[in-house]
């Protein structure tokens, strides 16, 4: 029997976007975050329905799901946000803390932040 994809494994398209919804709502409120004034400003005036949308599409279509991710290059999207190696690390905490809430077995959770921290070099560009 062939191997199913880790968008399968994980649930499908409802099960990441339960996710990506909660880490979401966590990353607005978590104060190690907003000290960033690009992300306090994302945080308070951005469209989070849309970035959530957005991560949801990136996390199927890297996972193996039927979707194309058509948005901006990572690096792109990111650069004026100035993103440090430490709050990369702690969006990535809030990750984990989110597939543990939803009882992601553990190899399906070390998939899903491997595929994350893989792209962790075009996201991080604070001097
Ligand atoms: C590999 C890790 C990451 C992935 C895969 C990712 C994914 C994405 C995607 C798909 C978008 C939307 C691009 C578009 O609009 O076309 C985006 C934008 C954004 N990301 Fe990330 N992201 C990552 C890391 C982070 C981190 C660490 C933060 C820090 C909190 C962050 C905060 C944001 C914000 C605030 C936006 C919206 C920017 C704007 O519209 O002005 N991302 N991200």
């Amino acid at each position: 029997m062939e191997e199913q994809t880790l968008y399968e494994r994980l649930g499908g398209v409802d099960a990441i976007a339960a996710v990506v919804d909660r880490f979401s709502d966590h990353i607005v409120t978590n104060p190690k975050l907003n000290v960033n004034p690009a992300l306090k400003e994302f945080n308070e005036n951005g469209n989070l329905p849309g970035l959530k949308f957005m991560r949801t599409l990136w996390v199927c279509a890297v996972a193996g799901g039927p979707f194309e991710y058509t948005g901006k290059p990572l690096d792109q999207a990111h650069e004026h946000l100035r993103i440090t190696s430490e709050e990369f690390d702690e969006v990535g905490a809030e990750i984990q803390r989110a597939l543990a809430h939803f009882n992601v077995p553990e190899r399906e959770q070390q998939e899903v932040l491997g595929a994350i921290v893989a792209h962790k070099h075009e996201v991080v560009n604070a001097s």
